[in-house]
């Protein structure tokens, strides 16, 4: 997965390609929650704004940056709400970004923002920001684990004439939870994931941190009845399982088990600050108030963001933040509708 998706040349996010975008028209393969809509980053500015005022930060650190759109919106929303980087309340905007493709792209939109936008090729010692990742925590690499009459593998990719085939073989690794029954059963484990959510504890100072993807917590994770896994890749606006096909030409993701997440941020002395939905969290943090400010068809998209049946159910946001910032937090995002306690 690591080689399909980011190996120089080979990798899919090593490719200058669109990517993301809104249809297949203009040759991208998915859309995200910024790409779809100004409204997400201008309604999680609110939040920002209030995590960097309660911790005293100044700088703002995303992960995984796509096309750039969440940080160009969300910089100019902070400007309009008078904390951006015109008032000198935001001193940087660093972006960590693996694929050089797309460091490019973001280069050229962020442009109007000058010495602000940096890019790091690596963590800092030690961390006082807000911290933002969209859609990275599934992009990462994760294993796959088979149950086979009862028994759990590893499963690997082999070159038969070449040909890729899955092979299995037997392994210790588990899956947190133990799916009940003995049915023959597919998942995923992320280790990388866990590892970036424990480097983020070790370095994070002062802050906050909001991670924001599609997932469950564990137990809707490793369900009985999920039995084919979650590993997933996205072509032309299309979805299909089968990674082994047109390698390196689509995007290949898991769904994210957030209590495996919030275990790795507590492990590191992270704190969880607030878990729920996207929906939910978006409609706390004032999107409908925003919704006059854009047309008709801008509302319909903002509307995705938040129903039930697109994407505002299956989207969850995970905060965490070092106990010093996560006592008397502000809860703007969870101030209804927190579902911490289901992880
Ligand atoms: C699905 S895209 C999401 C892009 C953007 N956040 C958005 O919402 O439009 C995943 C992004 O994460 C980046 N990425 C993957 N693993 C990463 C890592 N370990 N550190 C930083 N960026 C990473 C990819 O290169 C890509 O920009």
């Amino acid at each position: 997965m690591h080689i399909a998706l980011y190996q120089p040349g080979v990798g899919y996010y090593a490719a200058p390609r669109p990517l993301l975008g809104l249809g297949p028209q203009d040759g991208s393969d998915f859309v995200t929650a910024p790409e779809l809509s100004p409204l997400f980053a201008r309604s999680l500015a609110r939040a920002v704004a209030a995590w960097m005022a309660h911790s005293g930060v100044e700088d703002i650190w995303e992960f995984g940056a796509g096309r750039g759109a969440l940080a160009a919106e969300l910089l100019a929303e902070l400007d309009r709400l008078g904390c951006g980087p015109a008032s000198g309340r935001v001193k940087r905007y660093v972006i960590m970004e693996v694929s050089g493709a797309l460091r490019g792209v973001q280069a050229q939109r962020l442009a109007p923002f000058g010495e602000v936008v940096q890019w790091a090729d690596a963590w800092p010692q030690r961390l006082n920001a807000v911290v933002l990742g969209n859609e990275v925590l599934d992009a990462m690499p994760v294993k796959l684990l088979h149950r086979v009459a009862g028994a759990w593998h590893e499963r690997g990719v082999i070159d038969v004439g070449g040909h890729l085939q899955w092979s299995d073989r037997p392994t210790a690794l588990r899956p947190p939870v133990a799916p009940a029954g003995e049915h023959d059963y597919l998942t995923e484990i992320a280790p990388q994931a866990e590892a970036w959510m424990r480097e983020l504890g070790r370095v994070l100072h002062r802050g906050v941190a909001c991670l924001m993807d599609y997932g469950f917590p564990e137990h809707e994770y490793y369900h009985p009845q999920r039995a084919g896994g979650t590993l997933m890749c996205h072509q032309g606006h299309q979805s299909d399982p089968e990674p082994l096909r047109d390698v390196g030409n689509k995007d290949i993701t898991a769904h994210v088990d957030f209590t495996a997440m919030a275990l790795a941020a507590q492990a590191a002395g992270l704190a969880v600050v607030g878990y729920t939905s996207q929906g939910s969290f978006l409609l706390e943090a004032g999107l409908v108030d925003l919704l006059p400010s854009v047309g008709v068809a801008e509302q319909a998209a903002a509307l995705k963001l938040i129903h039930e049946h697109e994407m505002g159910e299956l989207f969850k946001v995970l905060v965490v933040a070092p106990e010093a910032d996560a006592a008397a937090a502000p809860d703007i995002g969870f101030a209804r509708g927190d579902r911490t306690h289901t992880l």
